[in-house]
């Protein structure tokens, strides 16, 4: 790793201005969308222990909750008149805010009351062993958010041991085939964040769980990466390389390979004169 790359996540500003960035310039929410409203129906129907109350979701690292209120108006349409609890486990106090804003927009005629963690997912393991008490949950999500945390399979395994009688967990990623792994596979080493895409069924695999996988195309529009100076462009750069500035911070030599190998088949193809990164998800459906 060279040393002057620095995590995109040492500079959080300038995290969510490439993380907003990608989200615009690409279909991950659309396609979260369509699995959110053909699949997940059927699967939510079956979750809740019979006889209680009311029903227990935990999204964890739920970023600005857009992905998380679908969700949530999907689980309530398939059990009328059951209360939902919402607990969120999100590090980002201005991303907390803006979920608090959606909701505040968007919960009207929904039955759902809502609990507030700004921590890290370690940070709520930690304090849940500590108090001796975890609330069990009939949903519980990662979306996306993988990546970041100090421990893969650490992380798995405790959520996975929240889950209540029939309940489901699922986790969303790219995919395993798409253009993240491909690019990772071949410069990941010289970054200076390390993420294992293919981590994820592993763990699971030796969890010996049952899960469901779906595969999803998704795209992103990286053509700007290609202008020189284009400041979005070099946002998308510092998102895909997890490099906090990465055009001006980068060896030569690893710029060059990068702007070459995005734009080889394994990563992206051209349409219509626009290079489209392939940014295809998985969804994976996880089994108490
Ligand atoms: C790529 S965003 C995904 C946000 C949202 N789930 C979505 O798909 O739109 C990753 C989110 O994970 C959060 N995050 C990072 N590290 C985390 C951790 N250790 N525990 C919980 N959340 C974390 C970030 O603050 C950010 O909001």
């Amino acid at each position: 790793m060279e040393s002057s790359m620095k995590p995109l996540t040492s500079d959080i500003g300038l995290y969510f201005k490439s993380f907003k960035l990608f989200l615009e310039r690409s279909t991950e929410h659309q396609c979260m969308e369509k699995f959110i409203d053909e699949n997940l129906p059927d699967v939510v129907t079956s979750i809740g222990k019979k006889g209680a109350p009311c029903l227990n979701v935990l999204g964890v690292g739920s970023g600005s909750g857009e992905v998380d209120i679908k969700i949530l108006g999907i689980i309530q349409s398939k059990h009328p008149g059951l209360p939902i609890h919402n607990e969120v486990v999100e590090p980002n106090l201005h991303q907390i805010t803006k979920y608090k804003d959606l909701v505040a927009e968007k919960s009207q005629g929904l039955n759902i009351s809502f609990t507030w963690n700004q921590m890290r997912s370690e940070e709520y393991e930690k304090q849940n062993k500590e108090r001796k008490e975890s609330r069990k949950f009939d949903f519980i999500h990662m979306i996306q958010m993988l990546y970041y945390v100090e421990s893969v399979p650490d992380t798995i395994k405790y959520f996975h041991s929240l889950l209540e009688t029939n309940g489901k967990l699922l986790i969303i990623q790219s995919s395993d085939d798409g253009g993240w792994q491909a690019l990772w596979e071949k410069a990941g080493s010289r970054f200076p964040t390390k993420i294992d895409f293919p981590g994820v069924r592993k763990v699971l695999d030796e969890m010996r769980v049952k899960y469901q996988k779906y595969e999803l195309p998704s795209d992103m529009d990286i053509t700007e990466c290609f202008i020189e100076g284009n400041e979005n462009g070099e946002r998308l750069l510092d998102f895909l390389t997890e490099v906090a500035d990465f055009m001006k911070t980068a060896p030569p030599d690893l710029k060059a390979e990068m702007l070459r190998y995005l734009r080889h088949p394994e990563c992206s193809r051209e349409e219509n004169g626009k290079i489209m990164f392939n940014n295809d998800l998985h969804f994976i459906m996880v089994d108490k």
